[in-house]
Formats: structure tokens, C-alpha cells, sequence
């Protein structure tokens, strides 16, 4: 790193947490979103803004980017963390100065150029047992903390699934790639239980999710970051076959997603949605008549991994979306309802959304095309029917 990046990077983890933590203790003690027109707080506004302008023009795109391309990415959320935080407080201006280099950075690496959960959670060195955050407050740890574990878990699942097309279903290999798969969603339950346990809503809604709006970079908005911005989740999909890239719904999500995804998780799920899903192979392995005790293990292991993906979405729906963020809207100002998303659309149309992927996930009968209900039925219906 050159000096100029060392001295931005020195004001991320320092100042800047400290400048955003006294500003979310005086909006939290003021039970609102954001305080406007307070003396003291708008100098605090304006000293964030204009010093991280200034170490970011220091640190421009002609001496700075760092040729490692993981690097690139972290100081991209460096800046983003930047960004991020003046669009929370509502500063126009300054951050104008950090646009050149999130662009520079962005464009040499196919993303878009804002920061998103990945640059929280995944590429954020840890020094001295703490990670970049906007914040010092344990809420926010604890947020990234167990988001990012469940992304981990998601992998972790996501890696398993797509050994098997090399294997085949019957392989008693694929029975401990599916075991895998079922372990790693149980973490991911457990995670956003833990979760859900540890988080305060008001502190989540009033302090943290604030941060995670849209943001203009030079003359684009770029929308918000969200925890789902990885590619297992959907590799999970459509490797299973719940989800299907041939589903104009589906596709939507895909597409929707890819700028906002690491460089690497882009490749990743491009490859899912080439493979065969799983249900598919087990209903033709099993429809040739003979269902052998390792066909039969394997598929109602991968019986028992949809479920476990369905229930996972389910929770997410009811147990996070529904009490951190629905809950708490419905009491906000409604001045505040213009950008509760990280999407943009108004929150009922989200969860309208979101509903829909639950009900893929969790392989719900409904009236649109695509769902595997039948399928699944079918390969039920296939093992009750086969020798062993
Ligand atoms: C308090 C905790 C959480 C809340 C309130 C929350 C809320 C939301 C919302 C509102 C969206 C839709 C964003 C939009 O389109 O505007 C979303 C998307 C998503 N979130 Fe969360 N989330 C939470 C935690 C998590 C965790 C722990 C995970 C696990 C990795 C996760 C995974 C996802 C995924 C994968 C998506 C994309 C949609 C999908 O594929 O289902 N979220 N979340």
C-alpha cells in the first residue's frame, strides 16, 4: 500500500467509526433515523465528509490501485464504506472527490462501483480482532458478524452440491457431499437464530440499516446492499433444482444481482446455471425402475437438503425481514418509507418478492410456472415405488 492508501485506511478504522458512532448515539438518544439541523452534529457531518474527501483525493486513481485483484476489491469497499456513510448522514458535496477512484475500481473489476456486504463481511482484513465497520457499536458486529457467517455456510453448501455432477447421484461419495450440503444449512439456521437472538430492532432499524441505502457514484444510483449479494444461495437454486434460470422470475433475480456480487462468485454462478440440477438426475436414475439402497440414501438425503433450504428462506422471511424491518417500518415516520430497501421498489412489493423465493425454496404449490413441487412429488412417488 503507498502511503496515501495507509493514511485512508488508518482514518476508516479510526476516525471515521468514531465520527459515525457519536452521530448514531445522538440520533438513537433522539429515537429518530437521522438528526437535521443540529449545530453540533452538522459540524460532525461535515468534518466525516470533507476528511475522507480529502485522504481519497490523496490516494487518487493514477498511483493507487493495488494490482492484487482481492485488494482492489477491499479498498473499492474502503471507499464505499466512505460513501456509504455520507449518504447516511445526508452530506452532498464532498464525496464527490472519492467518485474517480470507486469508478477506476469498479470498471477494472466488472463490478458495481459502490460497497456491498461482500466488502463488509468477506473482503475486510481484521486487525488486532476488529474489521472495518461504520460503526463501534456491538449491534453492527454482531450483524455483520452472523450475516457473514451465514454466507460462509452458504458456501460451505454450495461447494458440496457442485461436486456431485462428477460423481453421479448413486455414488456413495455423493452421500457424503449431500450430508455436507445438509450440515452446512443447519449452520446457516443456527447462525441467523443466533442472530435474531443477539440483534436489538430498534438499534438494527435507527443505526445500522441506514448505511445500506443507494448511493450515487459520478451520475448513476446505485441501489443498496443487502446480505444476499453472494452466489451459493442461488447456486443452491438451481443446483437443487427448486429455482430454474429458465424461469422469467428467476432470470430477473440472476441478472439483478450479478454487478453487486464479488468477481469471482459472477464466474461461480454462471457455471450453476449451466449444470443439471440435482432433481433432475435423481428422477432419471430413478425412473429406470431400480432404486438402490445407495439411491435411495442419497435421494432422501436430497429430499431432507430441500427442506432444509426451504426452512432457512422461511426463516429469513418471518424471523428477520418480518420483525427488523417490517415490524419497525410500520411505526416510522413516513418520511422515512421512501428508501427502507436496499432495492429500491416500496417495502410490501420487497417482501411480495421475497415471499415468492420462499415459496420456490421451500417448493410451495402455487399458480406460476417453474416451482419443483410435481417433480419432487414425483421422485417421492418414484421411491415408493422402486426395488431396493
Ligand atoms: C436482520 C437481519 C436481516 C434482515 C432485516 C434482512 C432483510 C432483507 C431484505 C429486506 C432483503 C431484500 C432486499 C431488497 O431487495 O431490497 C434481503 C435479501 C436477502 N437476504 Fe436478508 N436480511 C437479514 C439477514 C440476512 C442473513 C443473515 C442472510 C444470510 C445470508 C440473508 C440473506 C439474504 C438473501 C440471500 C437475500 C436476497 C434474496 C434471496 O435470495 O432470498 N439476510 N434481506
Amino acid at each position: 500500500m503507498n502511503n496515501a492508501l495507509d493514511d485512508f485506511d488508518r482514518w476508516v478504522r479510526t476516525d471515521f467509526v468514531e465520527l459515525n458512532t457519536r452521530l448514531e448515539e445522538a440520533y438513537f438518544a433522539a429515537g429518530k433515523q437521522i438528526e437535521r439541523g443540529v449545530a453540533e452534529l452538522e459540524a460532525l457531518k461535515e468534518r466525516l465528509a470533507l476528511e475522507g474527501a480529502e485522504l481519497v483525493r490523496r490516494a487518487g486513481p493514477a498511483d493507487a490501485a493495488p494490482r492484487d485483484l482481492d485488494a482492489r476489491y477491499e479498498l473499492l469497499g474502503s471507499v464505499g464504506l466512505y460513501l456509504g456513510a455520507c449518504r447516511r448522514h445526508e452530506v452532498e458535496g464532498p464525496q464527490a472527490a472519492a467518485w474517480p477512484l470507486a469508478n477506476f475500481l469498479a470498471s477494472s473489476l466488472g463490478v458495481a462501483p459502490r460497497f456491498v456486504f461482500a466488502h463488509q463481511a468477506l473482503f475486510n482484513q481484521a486487525v488486532g480482532d476488529r474489521f472495518r465497520t461504520f460503526t463501534s457499536l456491538e449491534d453492527e458486529r454482531n450483524f455483520i458478524v452472523y450475516n457473514g457467517l451465514c454466507v460462509l455456510a452458504y458456501q460451505r453448501t454450495a461447494a458440496a452440491l457442485r461436486r456431485i455432477a462428477t460423481l453421479g447421484v448413486s455414488s456413495p461419495l455423493a452421500a457424503y457431499l449431500l450430508r455436507e450440503a445438509h450440515a452446512g444449512l443447519g449452520d446457516v439456521l443456527d447462525f441467523s437464530k443466533t442472530l435474531s437472538k443477539n440483534l436489538d430492532v430498534d438499534r438494527f432499524f435507527l443505526n445500522i440499516r441506514p448505511y445500506f441505502k443507494s448511493y450515487r457514484v459520478g451520475v448513476a444510483e446505485y441501489r443498496g446492499a443487502n446480505a444476499g449479494d453472494f452466489a451459493a444461495i442461488n447456486e443452491i437454486d438451481v443446483l437443487l433444482g427448486l429455482c430454474s434460470p429458465n424461469d422469467p422470475f428467476y432470470q430477473a433475480v440472476l441478472a439483478e444481482k450479478y454487478p453487486y456480487m464479488p468477481p469471482e462468485d459472477q464466474s461461480l454462478l454462471r457455471a450453476a446455471v449451466l449444470a443439471e440440477p440435482l432433481l433432475d438426475a435423481f428422477l432419471r436414475e430413478t425412473a429406470t425402475g431400480s432404486v438402490t439402497p445407495q439411491l435411495r440414501e442419497n435421494t432422501e438425503l436430497f429430499l431432507a437438503v430441500c427442506r432444509r433450504h426451504g426452512a432457512a428462506s422461511a426463516y429469513h422471511h418471518h424471523r428477520l425481514v418480518a420483525p427488523f424491518l417490517q415490524a419497525p417500518a410500520a411505526h416510522a415516520p413516513q418520511e422515512d418509507h421512501d428508501d427502507l430497501t436496499s432495492s429500491g421498489p416500496p417495502l410490501d412489493v420487497v417482501v411480495a418478492h421475497l415471499g415468492r423465493l420462499v415459496d420456490l425454496r421451500s417448493a410451495k404449490a402455487r399458480a406460476d410456472a417453474f416451482g419443483a413441487r410435481a417433480s419432487l412429488d414425483g421422485l417421492r412417488d418414484a421411491l415408493a415405488g422402486g426395488r431396493s
